[in-house]
């Protein structure tokens, strides 16, 4: 008899496992649109130059490998805290946010829930649709986990009146996750109105905000990408923001993020601040150092930063690039179909409308690799393959005329 005996097979990541299957294909012509990772114009990943630059100075320091303290690398926490909230941030002076350098924004996000959990609330809520790992991220740290409306499919855009009616009803002292920018799946953010408006009713509901930042500097600008956060913390909100180094630096491997907490003052940040170090102490002890190092000297060295943000521009340039050639590209073959829808939307993914069929079909027949729910990585496009992409889409599209797109 094995111990083993009852464990049942779980099913592939539907986002991680696609990546993979396309490397085990041998087609030559085949497209990973799948994980939300940046590929150049050439298509192959990005190490930026600030990020190769910073590491030789780490490298020439000859650093020791002892462990980080459990919050992390002060410098780096320091830095990121900066760049989320802002350097002028009066809660950031107050010293009433604490943070800890987390395992990527995904890591961030389970400590978050697990803390939410212990000290909140029991439930929270998630915009519908959602990335894919937020659900089984939070009811793996113990919450219940329910949905907010936030996409017409009909009209293919932000839902605000949906979501509204779902943020008046949801259960006073719930968590809401709000992504901050560049929605993941559908690429839909609310104006900057609009968040003014769903800032005041979930104050109104004693609703609690934790943020997921995973693309900022993807969408607008830096600065234009934390405007919503830093308006929550004006308008007296306290919150949990998860924040992720892996697009943004292309630090993807290196698992390096930030859990941060606004506070009502100094002494209870300082309390969030050891229950934060209690759970990861609990989970992986501390975070890994060489991400961090990296992010630190970055923000911390005029060169390398502006450096940084130029390249950050670079990438979102090209991706708003290749969304721009998509449309007009599918626009031009597809004739009776509109993907003008596609303009509406910003960051790395294109909620396409693509069906599970469609998606299917667009594996099997053409190497082209994307999620279920039709999300497609712009970043993976490049002029070498968009053209195959685009009539590939078009052609799919016609097989299955009544699927959604
Ligand atoms: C994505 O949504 O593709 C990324 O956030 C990577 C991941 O872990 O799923």
């Amino acid at each position: 008899m094995s111990f083993f005996e009852s464990v049942e097979g779980a099913p592939d990541d539907p986002i991680l496992s696609l990546g993979v299957k396309c490397a085990q294909d041998e087609r030559e012509q085949k497209v990973n649109l799948g994980v939300g990772a940046y590929k150049t114009a050439e298509g192959v990943p990005l190490v930026l130059s600030s990020v190769r630059r910073a590491e030789c100075r780490i490298l020439e320091q000859k650093l020791n490998k002892e462990y980080l303290q459990i919050d992390g690398l002060q410098e780096y926490i320091q830095a990121m805290l900066k760049l989320l909230y802002g350097k002028h941030c009066s809660a950031l002076a107050e010293r009433r946010i604490c943070g800890v350098q987390s395992v990527g924004g995904s890591g961030a996000l389970r400590v978050a829930g697990e803390f939410l959990r212990s000290f909140v609330t029991d439930r929270i809520y998630l915009s519908s649709p959602t990335w894919a790992n937020h659900p089984a991220c939070f009811a793996a740290a113990g919450l219940k986990v329910g949905a907010y409306g936030y996409y017409n499919e009909e009209t293919k855009s932000f839902d605000f009146a949906a979501m509204m009616q779902s943020l008046k009803e949801i259960p006073e002292r719930s968590a809401v996750l709000l992504q901050a920018c560049c929605h993941n799946p559908t690429g839909c953010d609310p104006t900057f109105e609009q968040w003014k408006e769903i800032s005041s009713l979930m104050k109104e509901r004693h609703l609690f905000p934790l943020f997921d930042s995973a693309y900022q500097g993807f969408g607008e600008g830096l600065k234009q990408d934390a405007a919503i956060i830093r308006h929550f913390v004006e308008q007296g909100h306290l919150l949990i923001s998860c924040s992720s180094c892996s697009k943004n630096f292309g630090l993807y491997g290196e698992r390096t993020g930030l859990l941060s907490a606004v506070c009502k003052n100094k002494e209870e940040a300082q309390r969030v601040l050891s229950q934060f170090k209690k759970i990861v102490r609990a989970n992986y002890s501390n975070p890994p150092v060489n991400g961090a190092r990296i992010v630190a000297k970055i923000l911390t060295s005029t060169d390398l930063r502006s450096e940084w943000i130029e390249e950050l521009g670079n990438m979102r340039m090209r991706i708003q690039e290749m969304r721009k050639a998509l449309v007009s590209e599918l626009q031009a073959l597809g004739g009776d179909f509109d993907f003008s829808f596609m303009h509406r939307q910003q960051g790395m993914f294109s909620y396409s409308g693509l069906s599970a069929k469609q998606v299917e079909q667009l594996q099997e027949e053409f190497a082209i690799y994307m999620p279920k729910n039709g999300r497609i990585n712009i970043a993976g496009l490049s002029n070498q393959n968009i053209s195959y992409v685009a009539k590939a889409v078009v052609e799919v599209a016609r097989a299955h005329e009544t699927d959604p797109v």
